[in-house]
């Protein structure tokens, strides 16, 4: 049985202080979850947020790195930095990188790699646009999207990487994809992952959804067959509610 593995992405949102207020509330909400729970916050958090979040089950993450170790990149964080204060996770490909800071499958792969040689946990983004959905090229979109995020990963690597699957529609808009239609994609990349990699591998790998996730939708989600779990944009910038879809399953 995989396990849930929920999410926030909090994006370009919460100064510090807000941070550690969030967490301090959610920590003892979440508490007793068999899921999985990860806070994704803005670099200028991330210290104060593992500071926060020691002693708790929540796992902290960052939402973009560089690909490489070190050098003349002005403005940017590898992994290794992040791996250094304690950060386990981190969001690479996030549609919004891919349409706004020309981030490509090319970067994707390189980002994916460097996260893993230096022990941070990916969690891959891939998703298709209304326009690719309604032209029936969704599949074969996010099905790339995926073989060439993973392009070069072993059979080990795989199996610590995270999927997050978010139509590009469903983001930020309030339009969740249905739990059939959602649950149906996450089918075909597991699927995918199974050509690939084998049975074992897309057995144990989490993918999860996201797309305007919320505490009334969550639980049908949760329920399907294949979603592992969620990654939660608006819907986790508050206590209550995060921990309400981390809780899905407890009324
Ligand atoms: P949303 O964002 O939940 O606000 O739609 C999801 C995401 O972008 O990860």
């Amino acid at each position: 049985m995989r396990r849930k593995v929920i999410a926030g992405n909090w994006k370009m949102n919460m100064l510090p202080n807000e941070a550690i207020r969030m967490i301090e509330e959610l920590a003892p909400e979440v508490k007793n979850t068999q899921s999985e729970v990860i806070l994704c916050v803005p670099f200028t958090d991330l210290f104060y947020a593992l500071l926060t979040a020691q002693d708790t089950n929540i796992k902290i993450g960052a939402q973009n790195m560089h690909w490489e170790e070190s050098g003349a990149y002005t403005g940017e964080i590898s992994a290794g930095m992040l791996k250094s204060i304690g950060v386990e996770y981190v969001i690479i490909g996030h549609s919004e990188r891919r349409q706004y800071f020309n981030e490509t499958d090319e970067t994707v792969n390189k980002k994916v790699k460097s996260a893993l040689n230096a022990n941070l946990k990916p969690i891959v983004c891939v998703g298709e646009t209304l326009e690719e959905r309604e032209n029936g090229k969704a599949v074969e979109l996010v099905t790339s999207q995926v073989r060439k995020a993973l392009e070069g990963l072993s059979k080990e690597q795989v199996q610590s990487i995270i999927v997050a699957y978010e139509p590009i529609w469903a983001i930020g808009t309030g339009k969740t994809a249905t739990s059939e239609d959602a649950n149906s994609m996450i089918k075909e990349v597991r699927q995918e992952i199974r050509n690939i990699y084998g049975q074992t591998v897309a057995d144990g790998v989490i993918i999860q959804y996201g797309g305007s996730v919320k505490s009334s939708n969550s639980k049908e989600l949760f329920e399907t067959s294949d979603i592992d779990g969620a990654l939660v944009g608006g819907a986790s910038l508050k206590a209550e509610e995060f921990a309400k879809i981390v809780n899905y399953n407890n009324e």
